[in-house]
């Protein structure tokens, strides 16, 4: 909590601040706080809160009991049959966050450090162009095999399923996996399923994929009866404007509540839960994303007596976006014409990169 002193510091700031809205430049905000240690902290600790989701939940159970079959499996001896798993959602919706948070709360229960040479889960991005070479020579780095660069194909996923091998390798992720079919020719599509049946059929070390990616990855699954069949999917939901009022309501409190500021009226509400849906064009991470960045901003400008509220957001959201008032989500009056994803995509794709 904070000590009086700091109280006392923090309203002498803020009585500099009259009352009304600044009338600043929306970008000029200064950031009184950002080399402040605590308020640093705070903030990475903002980045790290990671929201339960139901899809979430969904994933963890599928992925434990495939798991603990292939566990029970090998304990007996008996020939493995991998399951795979599919996560689909529109881009923002937090797939990648999701694996990364599996992937996280499984590392007592598997070897997943790449570094090692038993490495139970291996994942990476499907690169582009993502032709069946390309994606071999990728998973073969993944896994750490120095890669030559003059093999073809077939002889490089020869390979991959080698490695996949020595390494003990039982789940293999691909996120952005709806690339594997963009751009492609029937045949070309044929061989990439045919591809992924076999990692999962091989005889001698079957392995279980995590696909994540975008809703045209079902296509490349669906096209395939028999791989459809041994391929559980999971799909992250859009947020409803009305039905996820309470739920976006209380993700906000959260992140306020552990950044140990006050949260204002403005945004306690429906219209605003609304808005902050429309920003984030009814994805779920990109909200959380949109909430973390405000509340950061709230804490560099104000500190710790910051009192959350929407113009925060307006500022926030200007500031990405360099939109101005009439086309601000947080400020127009008819928000609901403006396209979010026009506004968000500066940085979001880029995103997914630094990640990687
Ligand atoms: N459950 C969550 N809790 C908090 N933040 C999240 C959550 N899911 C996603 N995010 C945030 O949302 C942003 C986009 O999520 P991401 O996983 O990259 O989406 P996708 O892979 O579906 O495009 C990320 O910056 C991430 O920090
Ligand atoms: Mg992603």
């Amino acid at each position: 909590m904070m000590t009086e002193t700091d109280r006392t510091r923090a309203t002498k700031v803020d009585s500099m601040t009259p009352t009304k809205p600044r009338r600043r430049a929306m970008n000029k905000h200064s950031k009184k706080f950002q080399f402040d240690r605590v308020i640093r902290k705070i903030v990475q600790g903002l980045r790290q809160l990671y929201i339960p989701l139901s899809e979430y939940d969904t994933l963890d159970a599928r992925f434990g009991s495939i798991l603990e079959q292939r566990r029970a499996d090998e304990a007996d001896g008996v020939a493995f049959k991998a399951r795979s798993i599919m996560l689909v959602g529109p881009s923002g919706s937090g797939k990648t966050t999701a694996v990364r948070h599996l992937k996280h709360n499984y590392r007592h229960a598997m070897a997943t450090d790449p570094e090692k040479e038993i490495c139970e889960f291996i994942d990476l991005q499907v690169p582009s162009p993502a032709t069946m070479k390309f994606v071999g020579a990728a998973t073969l780095r993944a896994l750490g095999y120095p890669y030559s660069g003059n093999k073809q194909g077939p002889a490089i996923w020869d390979q991959v399923k080698e490695q996949l091998k020595l390494r003990r390798t039982l789940f293999l992720g691909f996120d952005e996996a709806q690339d594997l079919a963009r751009y492609q020719t029937e045949k070309e599509r044929q061989s990439v399923v045919n591809t992924l049946k076999s990692l999962m059929e091989n005889s001698v070390w079957p392995v279980g994929l995590l696909l994540s990616g975008m809703p045209d990855l079902k296509k490349i699954v669906n096209q395939d009866a028999q791989l459809a069949r041994r391929v559980d999917p999971i799909e992250f939901g859009r947020l409803h404007s009305l039905r996820d009022v309470e739920r976006v309501l209380k993700v906000v409190q959260r992140y306020a509540d552990r950044a140990q500021i006050d949260v204002a009226a403005s945004v306690k509400n429906e219209a605003f839960a609304m808005r902050l849906m429309h920003a984030a064009d009814y994805q779920f991470g990109l909200m959380a994303e949109i909430v973390v960045l405000t509340v950061s901003h709230a804490l560099f400008t104000q500190g710790l007596e910051a009192k959350l509220s929407i113009r925060h957001f307006a500022e926030v959201y200007g500031e990405r976006n360099g939109a101005e008032a009439w086309m601000n989500v947080f400020i127009a009056d008819d928000y609901g014409r403006l396209d979010p994803r026009i506004l968000l995509d500066d940085g979001e794709d880029s995103d997914d990169g630094e990640d990687a």
